[in-house]
């Protein structure tokens, strides 16, 4: 039914200690561009996600003490086969998740290349001797894998939120465990086969496949043989698991949401601005955490820009991700056009004015118009809440320091977005910006060797990087004494 040519690639059960687990009921998994039904998945129980964690635990032992340039073998392994069936996982993402299948290539290649730099990056886990405030004694620190990583990952990216987690953590010599969103399963368990194809042992990466949240989070959170605790997702969702983990201590990061500014100053290249505005804005139909939600332009170049703006809008391509010279897919869901739509008729209704789109797409009961809203102000529901859709909001302001303010006036921290010229002002703004990553004239800043991750309320950590090792680490003291005779 997918069409795929390796059909190992299809796997519906969940993948703990190397084996695949039957369950006695399954669950639907559909393509929101067709609302159809393209597999059924077994559903893992509570008691599995236990299964998973213990056999995570057992396995630790031998992953952890495995020399690094061994695990950065079987990592590279992965990530090769990663890269030999792209079209494969791609096409299982699209099915899935809507995304266009341009789209869905190019995240196979994202999730792949945080494998691919991990593999090589665990191989310089350095530790440190530091000199000691006593003749007798020696100050020596080592790095140690922190143990069992549990994790929740999201349905918008569903390679790339796995791989940038797991590569990190099994790179370190953690073994790890996750339950993929259940709206996006297959490219997981997709993972999970090639893992298994390149060597990595039983037990080392675990798909817990399961439709009961609570209690699988349950488990991942407070579970005694997890030591840490990753999740991708929503703000809310975020701090509950957070609460969760309090009673265990257990080592978190947090990948939450977000409300994205994208300034355009008077000096800026306004066609670079619209590009990339374009990129940040459009990506996966709106539906990234990283995504802009709120655009800011200076009075003086408000109406260039919005002329130019809405052409590029107007010309996206929108429909079926499997088919040719799309480029917005379907929202994941009904509910999901059903949010974008009363966020943008309650901005309207506050005074928001509709520039083009607005409404449900005539592709599917899953499709959003792309949008632009001008004359926003920041108090509209578009411009407070995180869109998650294809909505661009337009807000204009007259300074630097207004645009600054306005920019951080949100419990949001995690990416921003700013075009200009002026080398006083560019130093000015990023450092002024309360954001964890800063996109200076470029629109698309994720990748496997920067530090993604967000401050406030968007979250903790770092994934991708050197820095996303220190999350599966810990760092151990040691005081070597009885030195002098
Ligand atoms: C996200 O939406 O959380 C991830 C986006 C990215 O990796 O660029």
């Amino acid at each position: 039914m997918l069409d795929i040519k390796q059909s190992a690639l299809l796997k519906t059960s969940s993948y703990i200690n190397g084996n695949w687990h039957p369950s006695n009921t399954t669950f639907d998994v559909s393509n929101p561009a067709i609302d159809e039904v393209i597999a059924q998945v077994c559903d893992a129980s509570v008691e599995q996600a236990i299964l998973a964690v213990r056999s995570a635990k057992k396995a630790f032992k031998a992953w952890s003490t495995m020399p690094a340039n061994e695990r950065a073998t079987l990592l590279r392994n992965w990530f090769n086969l990663m890269m030999e069936h792209q079209d494969d996982l791609a096409r299982i993402l699209t099915l899935e998740q809507g995304k266009p299948l341009a789209e869905a290539k190019g995240e196979i290649a994202y999730g792949a290349s945080f494998i691919e730099w991990f593999a090589e990056e665990g191989k310089r886990v350095y530790g440190d001797t530091i000199p000691s405030l006593s003749a007798k004694q020696k100050i020596v620190v080592i790095k140690q894998a922190v143990g069992v990583v549990a994790a929740i990952t999201p349905w918008n990216f569903p390679n790339a939120m796995i791989a940038r987690k797991a590569a990190a953590a099994l790179a370190a010599g953690c073994t790890f465990v996750v339950r993929p969103a259940t709206q996006t399963p297959l490219s997981a368990l997709a993972m999970a086969e090639l893992a298994e194809q390149a060597g990595i042992p039983a037990g080392v990466f675990n798909v817990v496949v399961g439709q009961d949240a609570k209690g699988i989070g349950e488990v991942f959170t407070t579970h005694t043989d997890v030591a840490k605790f990753t999740f991708t997702g929503s703000t809310a969702v975020g701090k509950s698991l957070i609460k969760q983990c309090a009673s265990g201590v257990k080592k978190v990061s947090m990948e939450l949401g977000g409300n994205a500014p994208f300034i355009v100053f008077n000096d800026a290249d306004i066609e670079e601005a619209v590009k990339g505005a374009i990129n940040s804005k459009y990506r996966n139909a709106g539906q990234t955490c990283v995504c802009t939600n709120r655009i800011f332009v200076q009075k003086d170049v408000l109406a260039s820009f919005t002329e130019k703006f809405t052409d590029a809008v107007n010309h996206l391509h929108v429909g079926n991700g499997i088919d040719d010279n799309i480029q917005i897919g379907p929202m994941i869901s009904s509910e999901a056009v059903e949010n974008v739509t009363k966020l943008v008729n309650d901005s309207i209704k506050q005074g928001a004015v509709l520039n083009t789109g607005g409404k449900p797409h005539k592709a599917g009961s899953h499709f959003f118009q792309p949008t632009i809203l001008t004359q926003v102000t920041q108090d509209m529901p578009v411009a407070r809440n995180e869109i998650f859709g294809p909505v661009s909001p337009i807000i204009s302001f007259d300074t630097e320091s207004d645009a600054i303010a306005m920019a951080n006036d949100t419990e949001y921290g995690l990416a921003a977005y700013f075009y200009a010229r002026d080398i006083g002002r560019v130093w000015r703004v990023a450092e002024a910006l309360d954001f964890g990553m800063v996109g200076i004239n470029e629109g698309l800043i994720s990748n496997a060797a920067a530090p993604f991750g967000g401050v406030k309320q968007s979250g903790s950590g770092r994934e991708g990087s050197k820095y996303g090792l220190d999350d599966y680490l810990e760092i151990k003291y040691l005081c070597m004494g009885g030195i002098s005779d």
